[in-house]
């Protein structure tokens, strides 16, 4: 049983995986003894997402931006020349559009919607289907979705006052719909040897980006622990899901937010 959360031989794709909650999961699979290949539009952010761990597996930085089909091919043949095959896709990347003023109900764009729908459901579809193929001939594969709690539940306008930091409607809505293509493709790729599962994450403001301390109260209290996360809180629940620990679960979705969703 000691080796049940083993990352061992296994080839990990993390898009987003420069980012703030991605960064703390590159180097946690690093640990568990997965090679990475950290799939991110910013490429600088790369040195510091890896330097100076005490890495067991080995990682690769291909430069992608997953709204293009084209790029998130190039990034899964990169991947495949490198490490000879992929067992692992988490679905971490994504972008907005429509935050603040212009975001309101009524005055986002059309253009700001589609867009923020594609950062969150649309990337993650992307990635799925350019995928399938690999783990097709892997004889199977695992994919990890990030959602959110705002896929689960509606920001409460009333803890966001005029702070300018209300999460716009097209985030929400895409970010359930992750959900919702976690059910579907886990029950659509399962006769693949395929798992789906995703993960939904509650406030993990980063200290870049820090809310005002009043605001950053508001969130604390929303939670049962009365703390917001931080990254390596989310870690644990990626190992899980990664591994063969959890080669039982699909269609599954693990929230870390707290208890936020849970009142
Ligand atoms: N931080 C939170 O509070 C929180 C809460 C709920 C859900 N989430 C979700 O968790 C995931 C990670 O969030 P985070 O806080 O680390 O965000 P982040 O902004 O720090 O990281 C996102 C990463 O995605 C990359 N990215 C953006 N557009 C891209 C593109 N077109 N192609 C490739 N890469 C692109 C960015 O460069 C960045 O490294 C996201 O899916 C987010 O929606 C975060």
């Amino acid at each position: 049983m000691k080796d049940l959360f083993s990352l061992k031989n296994k080839v990990v794709v993390l898009t987003g995986g420069s980012g703030y909650l991605g960064s703390a999961v590159t180097e946690g699979i690093l640990e568990f003894g997965a090679s990475v290949v950290i799939a991110d539009i910013a490429h600088k952010k790369h040195e510091e997402t890896v330097s100076g761990r005490k890495a067991h597996g080995k990682s690769a930085d291909v430069v992608c931006d997953v709204s293009d089909t084209a790029s998130v091919r190039e990034m899964f043949r990169k991947t495949k020349e490198l490490y000879g095959k992929i067992d692992v896709l988490i679905n971490c990347a994504a972008f907005g559009a429509g935050f603040g003023p212009a975001g309101t109900v009524d005055k986002m764009s059309d253009e700001d919607w589609t867009k923020g729908l594609d950062g969150t459901a649309g990337v993650t579809f992307r990635c799925t289907r350019e995928v399938v193929p690999y783990f097709e001939e892997n004889g199977g594969g695992n994919i990890i979705n990030f959602s959110s709690m705002y896929g689960v539940v509606s920001p409460d306008p009333g803890i966001y006052g005029n702070s300018g930091q209300n999460n716009p409607v097209n985030y929400g809505a895409g970010k359930a719909a992750v959900l919702q293509i976690t059910r579907y493709c886990a029950a659509h790729l399962a006769q693949k040897n395929i798992r789906v599962n995703s993960i939904t994450p509650g406030p993990f403001p980063s200290p870049k980006n820090l809310p005002p301390e009043d605001f950053m109260n508001n969130l604390r209290n929303k939670t049962m622990l009365k703390r917001v996360g931080i990254p390596e809180d989310i870690v644990g629940a990626i190992i899980l899901l990664a591994s063969d620990a959890s080669s039982f679960m699909t269609g599954s979705n693990i929230v870390v937010d707290g208890g936020w969703t849970a009142w």
